[in-house]
């Protein structure tokens, strides 16, 4: 290795990594009461890499974590990202018989501008996409380095533009704040401040776009560093392998955005997996936040509340791998409902299949329902379009209506 340009301060670097780490140790042991110092050193003693330099050594991964949705949660605000048409038949929001919203393209980026009687009455920029469109996406803005939705967001279902959930449908505003925990969720990594009137700053320079694969296992540039020094090496280092971690620290690693709005104890972006979560917030089920953001489901409660999740080992991993996007794939998820519930073994489905009906090509449709959701409020242009969405649920049970409805559909009967 020595013939390599750079060895000395490349080892000089993994050094001070090193001794940042046994420090690090020390601390942890030492403070080990200060949460907050814990947090701190952790952070500092190992920076963030990037997902491109997973690629070189986890290809196969990285190839399909690029297309997932958390990848693609939040992006920069460019073309590619944005699902909203620009073209011009397609490229207005008539709020009311007054106002009209203009979404444009142009040389210096992507606008809304709002029209009352003809006027323009505000003009912001595109400056974030949040979402990756499957359901839906909504756009920021920026002020200084505070960040701002735009009253315009985008409705999948219907390929159309629509009110952005939570302004008011009368009278078109461009005043809703993000906090911190909007892009604690959709995104990677942020460096927030809290300013004197409460409002939450962001460094635009520290955003980390998308839940990427540090978002999951820790920043990881010791891991990157270590590895590139030792390619012989094949046990990993300084990297979080949930598959070590406990049943519940691995849940808690997804239920940190997947069991809907928390009220956070510690500022976001503190917690990292591994970690308890109800030491950095509490579950806060409020409806009037949830009706405003209606996209947001709860899986981890949901499933957390089913005999199938209570009387097994099973987390979000026993049925999806996270690397890659499985999508309207029944049979494959009934294979995971197989590993434990196998055909014709003591514990499987107590129901008589019809003739024609193949129970294992579609455990899911009977037993997590498409549900109607309550919370769906999104205006469209056209109120008569309006119509709610289907989320999956995770409370896994037995449904005799659906059964009913699924046999029918499929043209069977129990009889
Ligand atoms: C220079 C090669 C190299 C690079 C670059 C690299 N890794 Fe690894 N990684 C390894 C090796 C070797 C292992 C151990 C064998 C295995 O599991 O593939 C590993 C294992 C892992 C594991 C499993 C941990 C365990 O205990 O088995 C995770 C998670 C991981 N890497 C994440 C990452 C992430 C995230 C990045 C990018 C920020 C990254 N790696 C970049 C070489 C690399
Ligand atoms: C930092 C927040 C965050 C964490 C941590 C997280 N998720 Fe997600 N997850 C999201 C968001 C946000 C979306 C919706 C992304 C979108 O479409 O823009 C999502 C979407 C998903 C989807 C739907 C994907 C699709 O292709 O339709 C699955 C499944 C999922 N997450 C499972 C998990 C599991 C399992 C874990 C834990 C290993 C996890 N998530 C951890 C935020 C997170
Ligand atoms: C507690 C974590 C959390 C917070 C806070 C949060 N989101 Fe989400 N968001 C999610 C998850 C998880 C999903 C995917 C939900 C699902 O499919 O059930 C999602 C979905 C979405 C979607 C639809 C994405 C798609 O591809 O269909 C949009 C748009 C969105 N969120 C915007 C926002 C905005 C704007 C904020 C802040 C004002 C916000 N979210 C706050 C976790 C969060
Ligand atoms: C949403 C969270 C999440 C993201 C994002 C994520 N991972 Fe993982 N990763 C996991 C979980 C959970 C496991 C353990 C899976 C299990 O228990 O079977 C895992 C396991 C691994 C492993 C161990 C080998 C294996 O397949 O079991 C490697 C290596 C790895 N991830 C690398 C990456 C890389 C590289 C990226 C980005 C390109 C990435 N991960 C993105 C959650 C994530
Ligand atoms: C027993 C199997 C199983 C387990 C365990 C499980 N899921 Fe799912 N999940 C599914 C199935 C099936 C779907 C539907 C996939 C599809 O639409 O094709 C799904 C869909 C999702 C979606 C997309 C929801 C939507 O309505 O679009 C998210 C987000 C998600 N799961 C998160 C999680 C999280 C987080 C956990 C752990 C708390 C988890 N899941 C555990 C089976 C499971
Ligand atoms: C990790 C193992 C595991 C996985 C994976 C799993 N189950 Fe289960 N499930 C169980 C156990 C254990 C029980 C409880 C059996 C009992 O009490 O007799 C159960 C119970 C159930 C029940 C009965 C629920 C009730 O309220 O009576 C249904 C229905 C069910 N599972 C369906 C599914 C489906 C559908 C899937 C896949 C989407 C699945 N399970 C995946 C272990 C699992
Ligand atoms: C057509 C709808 C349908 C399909 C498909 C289906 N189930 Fe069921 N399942 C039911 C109904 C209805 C019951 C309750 C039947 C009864 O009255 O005992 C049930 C009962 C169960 C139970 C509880 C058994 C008990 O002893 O309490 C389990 C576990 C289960 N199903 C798992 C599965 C699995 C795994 C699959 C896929 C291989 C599957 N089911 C496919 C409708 C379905």
């Amino acid at each position: 290795m020595a013939h390599l340009p750079g060895f000395k301060k490349q080892n000089l670097t993994i050094l001070v990594i090193f001794i940042l780490v046994c420090l690090g140790g020390i601390f942890c042991a030492g403070f080990g009461s200060s949460k907050s110092q814990a947090i701190h050193a952790h952070k500092i003693q190992n920076p963030y890499a990037g997902s491109a330099s997973c690629q070189g050594c986890h290809k196969d991964i990285y190839d399909t974590h690029i297309s997932t949705a958390h990848y693609l949660s939040s992006r920069p605000a460019q073309e590619k990202y944005i699902k909203g048409s620009f073209a011009p038949s397609r490229n207005h929001f008539k709020f009311n018989n007054f106002t009209d919203v203009a979404m444009d393209k142009t040389d210096s980026g992507f606008y809304q501008t709002a029209y009352i009687s003809d006027m323009i009455f505000q003009r912001e920029a595109f400056g974030m996409v949040i979402g990756s469109g499957r359901k839906g996406q909504t756009y920021l803005y920026w002020r200084d380095s505070t960040l701002f939705q735009l009253p315009i967001s985008y409705y999948t279902p219907l390929d159309s533009w629509c009110v952005s959930p939570g302004y008011p449908s009368a009278v078109i505003f461009f005043y809703k704040k993000i906090p911190a925990n909007c892009i604690e969720c959709h995104a990677s990594f942020a460096k927030t401040i809290t300013e004197p009137d409460g409002a939450i700053a962001f460094d635009s320079s520290s955003l980390i776009y998308g839940i990427d694969c540090e978002r999951c296992h820790g920043p990881s540039a010791a891991h990157v560093a270590f590895h590139l020094q030792n390619p012989n090496e094949k046990i990993a280092r300084y990297v979080i392998n949930p598959k070590a971690l406990s049943r519940q620290q691995r849940l808690d690693a997804c239920a940190l955005c997947h069991s809907g709005f928390r009220k956070e104890k510690l500022p976001a972006f503190s917690f990292q997996e591994g970690d308890k979560l109800d030491d950095f917030s509490t579950p806060a089920f409020n409806d009037k936040t949830n009706a405003s953001l209606d996209v947001h489901g709860n899986q981890y409660g949901l499933l957390t509340s089913s005999k199938c999740f209570k009387s097994s080992a099973m987390d979000c991993s026993s049925c999806h791998n996270v690397h890659r996007t499985e999508l309207n794939d029944p049979v494959l998820f009934s294979s995971r409902c197989i590993t434990c519930h196998q055909e014709h073994g003591p514990d499987t489905c107590s129901l008589i299949p019809p003739r024609g009906l193949v129970l294992s090509d579609n455990c899911i449709d009977c037993h997590m329902p498409l549900l109607p959701s309550k919370k769906i409020f999104l205006q469209m242009a056209d109120p008569k379009k309006s119509t709610p969405d289907l989320v999956r649920t995770h409370r896994i049970a037995i449904y005799p209506d659906i059964t009913k409805k699924f046999l029918a559909s499929h043209s069977l009967d129990t009889k």
